[in-house]
């Protein structure tokens, strides 16, 4: 039997069902994780906004095939005296680490934490935050978990904006100017972006070491519209 793991934080969306559908196609067993984590969250983002309706994300996890839904509470994540953290080096400190210092930590601890209590063969991540899937990655190899990493292609809207959780909070002002990030991207244009601009780099997909433009490597982005923060990431095809 293979267990294949979608590691959610709920409010889920196309991105999620496309995760949820690929592994439903490749893994005989299929668990949704769903937990808002609060470790990956600085002090003043948006954890206590973050959207949760745990009924509408099991019926989602429901029409997508998942078998199970793994939904543990803060309390049994993170029981008292709990002093563990994952820590990725280098690739955790740059881009998204270095505007959320400590995100990719929380991201690392928690993620090698489902692995440990879901045991899956495969886990299935979007292709949109390729650093957090640059740090799952490297954690994985270095530390031996023996768990396939699997990308899934970003899902976006018509006008190209990516699908998001946090596309929700954008007021109707802001939505219509938030595909720019994705133009930007494209054209490799920061000047492009209708938003307050955070970087925009072209990095080896591995290192996240910034790159002179070429097939594979990775266009990435982030950019605040309000006091909404997004960030999108294009490869470049080969020919
Ligand atoms: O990408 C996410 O939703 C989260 O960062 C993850 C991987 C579920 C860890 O909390």
């Amino acid at each position: 039997m293979s267990v294949g793991l979608v590691p959610t934080m709920g409010a889920l969306h196309g991105g999620h069902r496309a995760l949820l559908r690929r592994a439903r196609a490749e893994c005989d067993e299929v668990v949704m994780s769903l937990f808002v984590n609060p470790t990956q969250f600085g002090p003043g983002e948006d954890f206590d906004r973050y959207p949760r309706d745990e009924g509408r994300d099991r019926a989602i996890a429901a029409e997508e095939g998942a078998d199970r839904v793994f939904a543990p509470s803060v309390a049994e994540m993170y029981p008292d005296g709990f002093s563990t953290t994952v820590s990725v080096g280098d690739l955790g400190a740059v881009f998204e680490g270095a505007h959320r210092p400590g995100h990719f930590d929380g991201v690392a601890t928690v993620v090698l934490k489902l692995f440990n209590l879901t045991r899956p063969d495969a886990a299935y991540f979007g292709q949109k935050d390729a650093q957090q899937l640059a740090v799952i990655r490297r954690m994985t190899a270095d530390l031996g978990l023996g768990i396939q990493i699997r990308a899934v292609e970003t899902v976006r809207e018509p006008d190209g904006l990516a699908l998001s959780s946090r596309n929700a909070y954008l007021s109707p002002e802001e939505r219509r100017r938030a595909p720019s990030l994705h133009r930007a991207l494209v054209a490799r244009d920061p000047g492009l972006v209708e938003g307050d601009l955070d970087y925009l780099a072209v990095v080896d997909s591995d290192t996240f070491a910034e790159v002179e433009p070429r097939p594979g490597a990775l266009v990435i982005g982030a950019a605040r519209f309000g006091s909404t923060r997004l960030i999108d990431t294009i490869r470049i095809e080969g020919r």
